[in-house]
């Protein structure tokens, strides 16, 4: 038997509990880890509440988390791994527990620590992800609503790369780690979309929405099209005729990009604190109450 943190009715963060489970086998394709590190993201926090519950049901228990690096200690037929690998990717069955499965591993950089290996895997797919999608050239004008978060700090970054001028929304207590990294940084709420127009006299190409906080209309006044906003947080995008592009439309080809990216220096992913398996339900309650300035990871 193992640890594991699991729920078996949708509620608040006390309905996360430390669990003992079976250790889970490896189907085809995929690996077993021995978990290091598991990230903790928002969507997390939308299947435990139940907000998720029509859009994504759920069998219980359930063992929440997309995110994991650890080192391989089972295979499955054909899997892409070995024995003792150090990995990070995308799980299967949840992520906070001694054990998790991957499905398409990657294999670890020595150059990214567990706590940032585990974070990149679904931010870091998503912002190329959505980069990919809203395809900004050189020279255009990027806004991104959210910037201060971890999806907004990659794409950011990933934008900036691409020659891209990037403008980006931000809380007060994230506007100078944004424009160090050489975006142009606003603050976000009332009034925002004015103080964009004065940030960037020069117009917004396109707009990624990474913080859903009800910014689509003004977006598309912004860029003057629909099709040039895209967001991965506002479940009323369709309303605004605007693409929402789903986590399940990754295929699995973002993530060996993200990490070749990352492991040559070329983005931070910053990692606010650290949490044991048992202090799951405290670092839900992190993220709920907004108290994180970054990534949120356990340690199993
Ligand atoms: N569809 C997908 O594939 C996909 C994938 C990953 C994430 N997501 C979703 O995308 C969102 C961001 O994820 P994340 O991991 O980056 O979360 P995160 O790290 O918590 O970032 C969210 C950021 O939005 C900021 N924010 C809050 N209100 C804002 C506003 N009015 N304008 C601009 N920014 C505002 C927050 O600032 P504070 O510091 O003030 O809280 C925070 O910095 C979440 O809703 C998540 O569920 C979707």
């Amino acid at each position: 038997m193992s640890q594991a943190i699991t729920f078996s009715e949708y509620g608040t963060p006390e309905v996360l509990r430390l669990s003992e489970v079976t250790p889970p086998e490896p189907g085809p394709g995929q690996v077993r880890i021995r978990v290091r590190a598991a990230s903790v993201n928002p969507f997390d926090l939308k299947i435990r509440s139940g907000l998720m519950a029509d859009a994504v049901p759920v069998r219980f228990p359930v063992v929440p988390g997309l995110d994991a690096s650890g080192v391989v200690d089972a295979v499955g037929e054909g899997a892409d791994a070995a024995v003792g690998d150090e990995v990070l990717g995308a799980t299967v069955g949840g992520g906070y527990g001694e054990y998790a499965l991957l499905e398409r591993p990657v294999a670890r950089p020595a150059a990214l620590s567990w706590e940032v290996a585990a974070s990149l895997v679904t931010v870091g797919a998503t912002a190329f992800r959505v980069l990919g999608l809203l395809d900004p050239r050189a020279g255009d004008t990027l806004l991104v609503h959210g910037a201060g978060g971890s999806v907004g700090t990659v794409a950011v970054q990933l934008a900036l790369a691409r020659g891209v001028t990037v403008v980006g929304t931000a809380g007060e207590h994230d506007l100078e780690r944004l424009t160090a990294l050489g975006a142009v940084a606003v603050g976000y709420g009332e009034g925002w979309a004015r103080r964009v127009r004065t940030a960037a006299p020069q117009g917004v190409d396109r707009v990624l929405d990474a913080a859903g906080a009800g910014v689509l209309a003004d977006s598309v006044a912004l860029t003057g099209d629909r099709a040039h906003v895209l967001t991965i947080a506002d479940l009323s995008a369709a309303r605004h005729g605007v693409r929402f592009s789903a986590g399940s439309t990754d295929d699995g080809t973002f993530l060996p990009q993200v990490v070749q990216v990352a492991s040559e220096g070329g983005l931070t992913l910053p990692v606010w604190r650290t949490y044991p398996l048992d202090g799951a339900a405290t670092a839900h309650a992190d993220l709920e109450a907004r108290r994180n300035r970054g990534k949120a990871v356990l340690l199993p």
